[in-house]
């Protein structure tokens, strides 16, 4: 997969993207990752990339020219043109099936928004996607896309240790997590459930579906409703949420 990301502030991604999850997806060319700045699709001598809006108020306005002939060169380098998502905090949710599906596409032009946003213009002719990734406003995307590549990093074939992990984890079933427990079995007088060392594994399994559930009833009762359940583990989140 390729992702390519459109920022006035290129230095930015330095750091978290040669480190852990991202530089072993890069290393083992599953994922390629090219940062491209607006400021130098600019033809002014003072590479200017805002201006005030129309209309008045507060803030500036990303122009869009920079916008689209970066996205327009970007998209000439390499094959296929990619899906063109801008970040911003009026997009979809992020979330688990939001993020499986953007890692299935081959190639995402990532565009990081800034000021008091961009023009109209881009979002409706340029983009074909828009993403938040929550309700809250951050100063610029770039700490959005590098949650998006993060993300989507972890889909790619061959990242995680196991293909196993990514099915277990967090949201992949539409429930939280397990609790997991490392060694030492005993630390500062706290032992880990004895099930976890009965080496029963059908045993272990069931606890960890229950503890699932019992997680998510207590931590994240809107994730339930969506949660593919049997009856028997209806009751149990039947069960759980009625005694507090
Ligand atoms: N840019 C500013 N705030 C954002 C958010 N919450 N999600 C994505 N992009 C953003």
């Amino acid at each position: 997969m390729r992702i390519d990301i459109v920022s006035l502030f290129p230095e930015m991604f330095s750091g978290p993207f040669d480190a852990s999850i991202i530089a072993r997806a890069r290393e083992a060319g599953v994922l390629e990752i090219a940062v491209h700045n607006p400021r130098d699709y600019t033809d002014d001598k003072h590479h200017v990339v805002d201006d005030y809006a129309y209309g008045g108020g507060p803030g500036m306005v990303m122009k869009p020219e920079p916008l689209f002939d970066c996205v327009d060169a970007v998209q000439a380098m390499a094959e296929p043109r990619g899906r063109v998502v801008l970040l911003t905090p009026q997009g979809r949710l992020l979330n688990h099936d939001v993020v499986a599906e953007l890692a299935a596409a081959p190639r995402l032009i990532l565009i990081c928004g800034h000021y008091e946003g961009v023009d109209e213009r881009v979002r409706e002719h340029l983009c074909d996607d828009e993403i938040s990734i929550g309700d809250y406003v951050l100063s610029g995307g770039e700490p959005a896309a590098i949650v998006v590549v993060d993300a989507v990093a972890r889909h790619q074939p061959g990242v995680l240790g196991s293909e196993l992990s990514l099915e277990e984890e967090s949201h992949a079933q539409g429930l939280l997590e397990y609790p997991q427990y490392t060694r030492p079995a005993i630390y500062r007088d706290l032992p880990i459930p004895e099930i976890l060392l009965s080496g029963h594994h059908a045993e272990i399994a069931k606890w960890r579906r229950r503890q699932s559930l019992i997680r998510t009833a207590r931590r994240r009762p809107d994730l339930l409703a969506k949660a593919e359940l049997t009856e028997e583990e209806r009751r149990i989140v039947r069960d759980e949420l009625a005694t507090d």
